[in-house]
């Protein structure tokens, strides 16, 4: 779907979302959202936080995993993906704490296979994903699946690209303090979920948003196996959908 502007458009998912939401609860079932970070949903999540307050969206039901952090990572530090949520949804809403699921960057490095293979345990326990959000960073990844990351990639430690550890310099003040690694639900995981929802906004996605819908699916650019999805919004303002 494109979109005039990127405020249109999140409000547009965030109903969609609030919709998702209502109707498992009207079954009196779990929601099970797939959340991400960065600058692209945080406009879905202030709309879904408005919801909340103005009319009366609860979140009582709703199971959310994160697809990332980085790694190592405290959870209370100013980047963390777990102080990211809690600033931009989690302290906002209902939601129960025991409900929301952020890969923990402080594992033990030698803890680190068997916690991944617990978090997927997680989600399947859930009984899988309903929806995932996701952004897209301009070396194609989702998550922080960066390119070589295939679609049988699951929840790993991954190491970060060069351009995304550059992207990510500012929030760190200086690309050296931006750690080498993350952890990242795999290809393989946002796959599976049953509806995934990206979103792009302004002309710096412009290109990989082209690679993504109209390249050869590789795993040079991880987005494009999202052409192998059956249930896949893209949903993008004018800027990033520029070049299609
Ligand atoms: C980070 C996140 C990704 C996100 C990407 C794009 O690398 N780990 O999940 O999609 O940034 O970020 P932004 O939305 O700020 O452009």
């Amino acid at each position: 779907s494109l979109y005039a502007d990127s405020e249109e458009a999140s409000a547009a998912v965030a109903a969609e979302i609030a919709a998702l939401i209502r109707t498992r609860a009207a079954e009196n079932e779990t929601c099970v959202l797939g959340l991400a970070t960065g600058s692209s949903p945080t406009r879905v999540y202030e709309e879904l936080v408005r919801l909340h307050r103005e009319e009366g969206l609860s979140f009582q039901n709703v199971v959310s995993f994160n697809l990332d952090e980085y790694f190592p990572m405290a959870p209370d530090s100013l980047q963390s993906y777990v102080r990211f949520m809690r600033e931009y949804l989690f302290d906002h809403v209902d939601i129960r704490p025991e409900n929301v699921h952020v890969p923990d960057g402080t594992v033990p490095p030698e803890q680190v296979a068997a916690y991944c293979l617990d978090y997927e345990a997680q989600i399947r326990a859930e009984g899988g994903i309903d929806l995932q959000l996701l952004g897209i960073g301009r070396t194609g990844h989702i998550g922080f699946n960066e390119p070589g990351s295939g679609p049988a990639s699951r929840t790993r430690l991954i190491t970060l690209d060069h351009v995304t550890r550059t992207d990510a310099a500012s929030d760190f003040y200086g690309e050296e303090n931006v750690p080498r690694r993350a952890l990242t639900m795999g290809v393989g995981t946002i796959l599976e979920a049953r509806k995934v929802v990206l979103l792009a906004w302004g002309e710096g996605k412009a290109a990989v948003v082209k690679r993504m819908v109209e390249g050869d699916v590789t795993d040079t650019v991880p987005a494009t196996y999202l052409q192998r999805h059956p249930a896949v919004q893209v949903v993008l303002d004018e800027a990033a959908g520029a070049e299609l």
